[in-house]
This record gives C-alpha cells, structure tokens and sequence, in this order.
C-alpha cells in the first residue's frame, strides 16, 4: 500500500500534484535522461562539478519517491560512452561522486527495500569504482522493492553490439548456428534482459534527443521533456511527468479502441 503521507506535507504543492496522478496507472518503468548539471552551474557562477554535486541531492530525492510510489523500475542515465570525451578532472570527480554516493546511500538504500543494479560496459570503468558498484549490489541483491538502475560507461549502440555479441557466444554454445533470432530471444540478451521495458523517458534541462540511451527499449516510451535543470529537479517535477505521462493515449501502433466514429467508418465500409 502507497503510504501517501510519505510522499507530500498537508497543503502542499506535492499535495495537489499527487490528488491528480492515478495511482493505479503509474508507469512501471521511468527512465531518465539528467541533464543541465554543467549550465545549472555556469549560471551561479560555478565550476561544472559543482552541478554534478548538487545532482546528487535530486538523484536522492528521485530514487526515494519512486520507491514510496511502488514504482518497479528507475534507470537513471548517470555516465555515457562519450563522457570520456570530458576534461579528466570532470571524468574522476564524477566518479568519485558515484562512489561516495553509494557509500552513503546504502543504508537509505536498504531501508527503502530498493534493488540496485549498474547496467553498461562497467568492465571499462576503474576498478574502485566497479568494487564499489559490485558492493552496492550484492548489498542490495535480496531486495525487493524498486529497481535502480544506474546507466553507467553506456549508450544505446554499444548495448545492441554487446547484445548481438552475446546471442553470437550462446548460439556457440548451444551449436545452433542457424537458429533464427526472434525480438524476445534479442531482448533476453540485453543488458535489461528480464525488465520491462521503460513506458516514460524523462529528460531534464529542455534538449529534443535521446542521447543514445536505451534505444531498443524505449520504442513505445512516452517522453516528457522540461525545462527544470537537473539539480533543480524534485519530487513534483516527477508528478508532474507522471500527470503528463498519465494523459498520453498510448496505442502501440495500433487504433484507441474507444474511438466509436473510427469503428461506424469501418462498419459502413465492410457493408458497401
Ligand atoms: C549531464 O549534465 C549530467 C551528467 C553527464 C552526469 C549526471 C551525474 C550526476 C547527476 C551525478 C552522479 C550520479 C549519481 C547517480 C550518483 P551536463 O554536464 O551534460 O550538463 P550541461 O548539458 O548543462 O553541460
């Protein structure tokens, strides 16, 4: 049961948000793309790292409402393929922010009966921070409320190739080198093999792209995009990506079957 005093005060803004989200309807998997750390920043002055640090406070805030709302899954989108290309000093205080993180969070972790798992090519990451990361997962491992899951050393194109190199070594294994590769077999290979897929993508700080995350399973995601930069983004941003995400009609490709005018066409065709 949603305890829903835990997610907004009496009288407040989160309040009036939460009275608007359908709780039966959540999305059962949100993903997020957290972006604007760098221009947040820029705009007080200060260097980069400094929005990286103030992120932390939002990645806290996001990952302990979503496990209060009983949302199955969160991915957040922490460190890509390309963020190698930064300035060094940038790379290792990211990093160290992800592993002082992790130490402090594992308690709120564990209290939250939260799962935590890091999805990418975390075998390029240092080795401090994979021991850190492979802590804060066997930790967690038994867990069994939200999953969060932290994309790190990731992009989209490299899960496909990792994936197809993958499903290379099984058919390997299993000699069935002319099997025919079907779109579950594919997803059972990836590195979100057994999670569903995400239904809404948030993206922070107002840019129309999808930065290579996740690209296979987010076919049918809804996106919602704003303008809030990602340190600045809290608890009713989220309810309000999940408002949004709530008056979407989502037809995957197909027709809204409550569309009656559409059905009378078809019916009057049928009979001509
Ligand atoms: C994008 O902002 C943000 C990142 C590349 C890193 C996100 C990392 C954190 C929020 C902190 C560490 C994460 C965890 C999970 C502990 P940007 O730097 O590209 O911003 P800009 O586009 O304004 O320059």
């Amino acid at each position: 049961m949603i305890d829903l005093s835990k997610l907004a005060e009496p009288g407040s803004i989160e309040e009036t948000l939460l009275e608007k989200i359908d709780l039966n309807r959540l999305p059962r998997h949100i993903a997020v793309i957290m972006d604007g750390n760098g221009r947040w920043a820029k705009s007080r002055n200060l260097p980069r790292v400094e929005g990286h640090r103030s992120g932390i406070a939002s990645v806290r805030e996001i990952v302990e409402t979503s496990a209060r709302l009983e949302l199955p899954v969160i991915t957040l989108y922490a460190f890509s393929v390309e963020n190698w290309k930064r300035p060094r000093y940038e790379v290792a205080t990211l990093m160290m922010l992800l592993k002082e993180y992790l130490r402090k969070e594992l308690s709120t972790l564990m209290d939250n009966n939260i799962r935590f798992t890091p999805i990418g090519r975390i075998d390029g990451l240092d080795p401090s921070v994979q021991r850190e990361l492979r802590y804060a997962q066997e930790k967690t491992a038994a867990n069994t409320g939200l999953l969060f899951q932290i994309a790190l050393n990731y992009g989209g194109r490299a899960e496909i190739v990792d994936t197809v190199n993958r499903i290379m070594s099984t058919l390997r294994d299993r000699e069935m080198s002319d099997a025919v590769i079907d779109e579950d077999f594919f997803a059972a290979h990836l590195y979100t093999a057994n999670i569903t897929d995400p239904d809404l993508l948030i993206r922070t700080s107002g840019e129309l792209r999808v930065s290579n995350f996740l690209l296979w399973q987010i076919a049918y995601a809804e996106i919602h995009v704003t303008k809030v930069l990602w340190p600045d983004f809290r608890k009713r941003h989220l309810f309000e990506a999940i408002i949004d995400f709530q008056s979407r009609e989502r037809r995957y490709g197909g027709v809204d079957p409550s569309d009656k005018q559409m059905f009378v066409e078809a019916e009057n065709k049928s009979g001509e």
